[in-house]
């Protein structure tokens, strides 16, 4: 077995998303392994989840900083977990160029909507004024542009008559817990390849 992609997730609260990274992790044959959560609020709810599942964690609030000094503080955390990706999961902040540019093909996020809709917040709201059929989610590299990047995969969800954003959303974290995994094992898996192919 190959050595294992070491991934540091980043998160700003709940951390279902990266407690499902988490559990994937757990099956001997995923082919990544978790070296760190990192959060920019020490309160995140997430860090409590990661610290009883011995992952390494470091919070650091953001407020006071500038998006730069921070966003170097995060990376070298990073870089000390000897971490190869990163993966936004629920990470609400917005990155710096320098950030984005030195995590270039490497660091990944999950919007709750099919990209290239609904970029940015109130994803299901939007959905469901526009009387769309579909909601869902999608995973994609990250580039300097917001909820922009190459897509990855994605999961389409029906939206049934009388639902809320509040139970799309329920519904569509569902399906994001299977997809954020699943294409991250594919990416991690896919990059190695190739890095082994041009030596
Ligand atoms: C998820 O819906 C994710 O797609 C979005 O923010 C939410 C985070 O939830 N970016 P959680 O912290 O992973 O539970």
């Amino acid at each position: 077995m190959p050595e294992k992609a070491r991934v540091a997730v980043l998160i700003s609260g709940r951390g279902s998303n990266m407690a499902a990274l988490v559990y994937a992790a757990k099956r001997p044959d995923c082919p990544f392994e978790i070296a760190l959560v990192a959060s920019n609020d020490p309160d995140a709810a997430g860090l409590e989840l990661a610290r009883a599942e011995g992952i390494a964690t470091f919070a650091h609030s953001h407020k006071g900083m500038k998006r730069a000094e921070f966003d170097a503080l995060i990376d070298a955390e990073i870089r000390k977990a000897g971490a190869d990706y990163v993966a936004l999961a629920g990470y609400m902040r917005l990155l710096s160029p320098e950030f984005v540019g030195r995590w270039k093909g490497r660091m990944l996020n999950i919007h709750p909507s099919l990209l290239p809709k609904y970029k940015g917040l109130h994803t299901h709201e939007r959905a469901l004024e526009a009387g769309d059929s579909h909601g869902g989610c999608s995973v994609h590299i990250v580039t300097a542009e917001l909820d922009d990047g190459p897509v990855l995969g994605q999961t389409q969800v029906a939206i049934l008559p009388g639902d809320t954003a509040d139970s799309l959303a329920a519904r569509v974290l569902i399906a994001e817990h299977q997809l954020y995994s699943r294409t991250l094992a594919d990416y991690v898996t896919r990059t190695a390849v190739k890095e082994a192919a041009s030596g």
